[in-house]
């Protein structure tokens, strides 16, 4: 155990913002108009040469995992499930006269549980899609699934319809960590699932980790670490625990005597850095490793690599249309979130009206900050010349004080700069939020030591 490295993380411990925006959902303006939006959909439809990524939100689970904090309803009647696709469809049918003829490059649905729906579900859906949009053969179309729930035929009709990869949620495989989470899960039900996606040719097989978790030990850890390296999917999602009951009320239930300490959770992520590096997997941006032969890692080595609400990507600048309850859009300088409760998302559908219930315009400003942002997130490194050159700014100067902030993080050897370039280095990636958050504008001091809106570092 690295001693030092814990200090680093007592000292630099803070909630922060994992970036999939700038500025973050807290931080957007007021009053935003649905018409914003539409606005900029209109200008977009006379640009040529751009794609389009599509996300839905589907929110139902059967039953809830005390720790999370995804947007989700619980609910074993299937029907409402027809109900909602009724009006994610309505909602598609509303954006219609907006819509270029662009390709569609990327497809995800994240949930929620996506696999709560059933087979012919899930065709009405996407046959929704083919109806309005042109989904390039070479789209990379994916979705999240729990393994708990998804069927053979589930799996078979998704392929059929063209989906390529999944991310399927694991956790953790001890029982009593579970147990705690209420989550119950067997090996054999995630190696099932597994099984089938190799069967069934996807092209790539995602799976979710969250370390931080009520009763985690360094022993049952490794222990998950080895089952999942030998089962050998080609990424992984290594979260670390956000325990924010004030936001998420069900965390509530999470016995926080059990939380393992930060010693113990600087230890838990030093394993499993080690033992994924001895599977050769390679870490990407925060929270995400990959095969070394995985496309996302060549992104990363080529400076292509992207980030966006649905995570890290390969695709490059395409603009994201989200639909469904609380699905969030980014289209260039405008995003725009949909109202997070059903009976809102509902009503406002019912009375004709776009379910927007906030967003943001970029402002110049914004649009430099989410840039440097973005390229730490995604190549943890920023070229200066580049930036002056794209925003016509002499970084030195607009970034004076930031520059201080970052000569201190470059002391504690998380960074290396000059006047052509900021480099994280090893070190740096553990702090990554940590460096983002000297160029978000909308963070104060104050807001920084009070803040609870955001996760911790570890
Ligand atoms: C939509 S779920 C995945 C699909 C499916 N519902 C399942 O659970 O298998 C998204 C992922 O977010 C992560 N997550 C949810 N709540 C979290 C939290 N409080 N802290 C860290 N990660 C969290 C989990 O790893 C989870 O698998
Ligand atoms: S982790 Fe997945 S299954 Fe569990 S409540 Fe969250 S979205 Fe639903």
């Amino acid at each position: 155990m690295n001693n030092n490295l814990l200090e680093l993380i007592q000292k630099y411990d803070t909630q922060g913002p994992r970036y999939t925006s700038y500025p973050t959902v807290p931080h957007w303006n007021q009053p935003f108009l649905a018409q914003d939006y539409q606005k900029k959909l209109r200008a977009l439809q006379k640009k040529e040469s751009q794609t389009l990524a599509l996300y839905t939100h589907i929110p139902f689970c059967e039953e809830k995992c005390y720790f999370c904090a995804c947007n989700v309803v619980i609910t074993r009647k299937k029907e409402q499930a027809d109900l909602y696709l009724k009006y994610v469809k309505k909602e598609l049918a509303l954006l219609v006269p907006f819509l270029a003829a662009s390709p569609v490059t990327q497809i995800h649905w994240g949930g929620g549980t996506p696999t709560y729906l059933s087979c012919e579900q899930m065709e009405d859906l996407f046959h929704e899609y083919e109806k309005y949009f042109s989904i390039s053969p070479s789209a990379e179309i994916s979705l999240e699934l729990d393994p708990r729930v998804t069927s053979y035929e589930q799996l078979k009709t998704l392929r059929h319809l063209g989906f390529n990869r999944v991310s399927m949620g694991v956790q953790d495989f001890d029982p009593k960590v579970q147990e705690a989470i209420h989550r119950h899960q067997t090996e054999e039900q995630t190696q099932k699932a597994y099984a089938w996606c190799r069967e069934l040719g996807f092209s790539s097989v995602n799976m979710d980790f969250v370390y931080g978790l009520p009763f985690q030990t360094r022993d049952s850890f490794e222990k998950n670490l080895r089952t999942i390296v030998a089962l050998g999917p080609d990424r992984l999602a290594f979260y670390n625990y956000a325990h924010v009951p004030w936001h998420v009320p069900y965390q509530k239930l999470i016995p926080e005597h059990a939380l393992p300490t930060a010693h113990l959770k600087v230890e838990l992520f030093e394993s499993a850095l080690s033992i994924f590096k001895e599977a050769q997997y390679l870490p990407i941006g925060l929270d995400h490793f990959a095969k070394s032969n995985d496309e996302l890692i060549r992104a990363f080595e080529t400076r292509t690599l992207r980030r966006n609400f649905m995570g890290y990507t390969t695709q490059k600048d395409s603009l994201l249309l989200a639909f469904g309850v609380s699905s969030i859009s980014d289209v260039d300088d405008v995003y725009s979130q949909n109202f997070r409760k059903l009976s809102d998302y509902y009503r406002a559908l019912d009375e004709d009206k776009w379910p927007v219930m906030k967003g943001h315009v970029l402002s110049p400003d914004d649009r430099l900050r989410r840039h440097v942002i973005m390229e730490l997130m995604c190549a943890l490194e920023l070229s200066i010349p580049r930036v002056e050159k794209q925003f016509l700014i002499s970084f030195s100067e607009t970034f004076s004080k930031e520059l201080l902030a970052l000569k201190r993080m470059s002391e504690e050897g998380f960074l290396t700069m000059d006047s052509q370039k900021i480099s994280v280095t090893e070190l740096g990636r553990i702090f990554l939020r940590n460096i983002c958050m000297v160029f978000d504008a909308y963070l104060s001091k104050e807001v920084l030591s009070s803040s609870k809106q955001y996760s911790r570092t570890i």
